[in-house]
């Protein structure tokens, strides 16, 4: 539920959601700045590139300096444990900015923002805005309601306020908790609106949003709403888009992406359709995309490893757990014994393919046999990177009424042991490609002002590459090209190249 307060009362008024971005007259004078403190995924990494936009249309353009803006965005992510103190510590941090200059608007959003609405302003003081996933497109409108309360209490009937401008006194400050969610049928996906100069040699297109899973621990379904599949169509036109910017490389994200529906193939099977579409696109270099579901990762999108030339082999399929009980009670809709049949078909297609995961280790009544099973299944899977959490009871979430009964030590005990096992998995995976000459995608330099590149290999693996006797104009001229790169080094995550030619 969305919420609006003058002084501390709140007044719930409710907007209806609507359609697409609002763009609403720029305050007049220089552009306003803002500045976004990030956490989490690539959604959010997404999240903030559409904020960017939508607010640039009217009148802001982004610093890197929280000191001296007018907006200042914490998009928050509730994965993470603690997800909630962190939000609030960040905006604590702004206290002091907010008190030389009581204008400055602290806005939060993402996941956190849409949980806990107003909840989460009465939490945190020094928050003028708390806002959803779906209320991007009308950030820019939030926000100037915000300076302008005038137009809001004629909106809400209150007493007309002075512009927030002449700094009003605090009881009469506007705050907004918009967190209305987009009816499926109503939700249209925001345009990527990038300008040339700040699209890179990587860019992620969004192809859904929300997800219709109840996995039993995630917040997700609560925190981004059902799953809605973005047309076929839009989805090319914004990756042609991105490749007449100069990206090269498109990852196509979502919750899970193996759900995608928006095309009707016969068979069903529309994700592995909109990888051969897309991979057809002229220009394009690479393509790759996350997360995958288990359970609906089909054979055909296997096959599409080998099928399309542009598709890189690299994997994420988050497992959480090598046991089928723990599975199970995670409603995760697939045992070990299907999730390793999935792995043996892929590596029959993609012999060299790259795999990555999501663990979770002490989920509710995971026993010792449960977790020696995470063990073994990432011995057998041998995968070339992970990331593991340690099980957290959700707000909302089904698992919240299972018993967190394996305690805090034990989960630490638990995360170390993968952790350690991992570090020899990825360091034998690595290591393979030592001595290898491989095509890398040069995304940039490693440090300004130093002989070094970065790119990551088709099997997503940072290299960092030494380019010493070359000029830096021959090296900028290599961004955004397929280089041959001599791995010299593997390090814990990284691999360290020479130019090859
Ligand atoms: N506790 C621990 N880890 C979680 N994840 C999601 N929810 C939780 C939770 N409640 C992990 C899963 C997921 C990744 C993004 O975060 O492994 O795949
Ligand atoms: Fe969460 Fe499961 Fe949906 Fe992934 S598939 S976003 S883990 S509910």
């Amino acid at each position: 539920m969305s919420s609006e307060a003058l002084s501390t009362t709140p007044s719930f008024a409710v907007d209806a959601a609507r359609e697409g971005s609002v763009t609403v007259a720029p305050m007049a004078g220089a552009a306003r700045r803002v500045f976004i403190e990030n956490f989490g995924c690539q959604m959010n990494d997404y999240d903030v590139e559409r904020m960017v936009e939508v607010l640039r249309r009217n009148g802001f353009e982004r610093t890197d300096e929280a000191e001296g803006a007018d907006l200042i965005v914490i998009n928050t992510c509730s994965i993470r444990e603690k997800a909630e103190h962190k939000a609030a510590s960040a905006a604590g941090r702004y206290k002091p900015l907010k008190d030389k200059n009581p204008a400055l608007v602290v806005a939060i959003g993402g996941c956190v923002a849409q949980q806990e609405g107003d909840a989460l302003l009465r939490k945190i003081p020094v928050a003028d805005l708390t806002f959803g996933p779906d209320q991007i497109p009308r950030l820019a409108e939030h926000v100037r309601r915000i300076n302008d309360p005038g137009s809001t209490a004629a909106a809400t009937g209150s007493a007309p306020v002075s512009p927030r401008s002449t700094a009003i006194p605090n009881r009469y400050r506007l705050r907004l908790a918009k967190t209305e969610v987009t009816d499926v049928e109503d939700y249209a996906f925001l345009t990527a609106d990038p300008r040339p100069g700040d699209v890179s040699v990587t860019a992620l297109v969004t192809i859904q949003k929300g997800c219709d899973n109840y996995c039993a621990y995630c917040v997700v379904p609560n925190t981004r709403g059902c799953e809605v599949s973005r047309p076929a169509e839009e989805v090319r036109v914004e990756v042609e888009r991105f490749i007449a910017l100069g990206a090269r490389e498109i990852t196509l994200i979502g919750q899970n992406v193996n759900a995608y529906h928006a095309i009707g193939t016969p068979d069903g099977d529309d994700f592995a359709e909109l990888l051969r579409r897309i991979n057809d696109v002229p220009g394009l270099m690479r393509l790759r995309y996350t997360t995958s579901h288990p359970h609906y990762f089909s054979r055909k999108v296997a096959d599409a490893f080998r099928d399309c030339d542009k598709l890189c082999p690299w994997l994420h399929l988050p497992v959480q757990a090598g046991s089928s009980s723990v599975l199970s009670r995670m409603a995760r809709e697939y045992t070990r014994e299907q999730y390793l049949e999935k792995i043996e078909y892929l590596r029959q297609v993609c012999p060299d393919i790259s795999l990555s995961t999501d663990i979770i280790v002490g989920y509710p009544g995971e026993t010792e046999q449960d977790f020696a099973q995470t063990l073994s299944l990432l011995e057998t899977v041998r995968y070339d990177s992970i990331y593991s959490f340690a099980y957290s009871r959700r707000p909302g979430t089904p698992a919240i009424d299972l018993p967190d009964d394996v305690l805090a030590d034990e989960k630490s005990r638990r995360l170390s042991t993968v952790l350690a096992l991992q570090k020899t998995i990825t360091a034998e995976r690595l290591g393979r490609m030592v001595g290898r000459i491989e095509p890398i995608l040069i995304e940039g330099f490693a440090r300004m002002g130093t002989a070094q590149l970065c790119g990551r290999t088709a099997g997503n693996h940072t290299v960092n590459i030494r380019c010493e006797g070359h000029e830096p104009a021959a090296l900028q001229s290599l961004i955004g090209q397929l280089v041959p790169v001599r791995i010299t080094e593997s390090k814990i995550h990284t691999l360290v190249g020479l130019l090859a030619s």
